[in-house]
């Protein structure tokens, strides 16, 4: 073999250097610029919006999302509000975001993300995006932080299996990363009509990047912690939401789990139906 070329222990090396340093996904070898390819002919819009009628009668199909190979973000945001409002039940918006070809990340991805709980439940869970563990099962806090969750849920006397829990993204971003403002803008209709099908008493924002995306806060989270907000949905409803940090955090400063602690006092609280605004 070539000096060139490295052997079977040369490629092994190569790859232990990859995950190592956190690589976990092969895309491409090469860049690609999927409007340039796709310029011509236009893609076709999954749904054009003269076409949406306000509502559809209740034993209406769904509205059909086609395949695309890459729309512009900005028409992909306006697609997903057009379709995510069509659902009318979070079974119909699981099946159209599973159609849905205008976010990016669901190429790379190995599995949609939907959901998990019971949707009926009085409180639902939203954080930012699936990692790794929750992208090969296909169901939301499943990994490390999840198992954390579930013992900060318990401490409260809730288990996982009778709370709904969701992500504002249904994809895995590739090695983690944190989701573009694009991908947000993509996917947050559908994160938004999912709230609203379930109609949870008390949304709880995981972080961040959740609570910021979903309340439009603009402060960081350890200032919005802790503190009740009114999630409006489209319809109208409002829903008392609380802002904690995110379990994924709390690993990494696990000094901070008296906070989280305190916010999930008031979770309870809030559910035995005492009233008052958390801290
Ligand atoms: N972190 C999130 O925000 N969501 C998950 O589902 C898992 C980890």
């Amino acid at each position: 073999m070539s000096d060139l070329v490295p052997d079977k222990a040369g490629l092994e090396a190569i790859l232990d250097y990859y995950v190592e340093a956190g690589v976990d996904l092969a895309l491409d070898e090469e860049p690609h610029d999927r409007f340039v390819e796709t310029a011509l002919p236009p893609p076709a819009p999954i749904v054009r919006r003269e076409e949406i009628a306000p509502r559809e009668p209740a034993d209406a199909p769904p509205p059909r999302a086609l395949p695309q190979a890459a729309v512009a973000p900005e028409e992909a945001a306006v697609q997903a509000r057009e379709l995510a409002r069509h659902a009318r039940s979070l079974e119909e918006l699981e099946t159209i975001l599973a159609a849905f070809e205008g976010c990016s990340l669901k190429s790379s991805a190995k599995n949609l993300v939907f959901a998990d709980g019971t949707p009926q439940s009085r409180v639902m869970l939203v954080g930012e995006a699936p990692g790794a563990d929750e992208d090969r099962i296909g169901k939301p806090f499943v990994g490390r932080s999840g198992q954390l969750l579930d013992r900060m849920l318990a401490a409260i006397g809730l288990d996982r299996a009778e709370v709904y829990i969701a992500n504002v993204v249904p994809w895995r971003p590739p090695g983690n990363r944190t989701p573009t403002p694009q991908e947000v803008a993509i996917c947050k209709p559908f994160i938004a009509r999912q709230i609203e099908l379930a109609k949870p008493d008390f949304l709880i924002c995981l972080g961040g990047p959740a609570a910021q995306n979903l309340l439009n806060l603009k402060e960081g989270i350890l200032r919005t912690r802790g503190r009740w907000f009114s999630y409006r949905t489209d319809e109208g409803r409002e829903i008392r939401a609380l802002a904690t940090l995110h379990p994924a955090y709390l690993l990494r400063q696990p000094l901070q789990k008296r906070l989280a602690w305190r916010d999930f006092l008031a979770l309870r609280r809030a559910l035995d139906g005492e009233t008052g605004t958390g801290e």
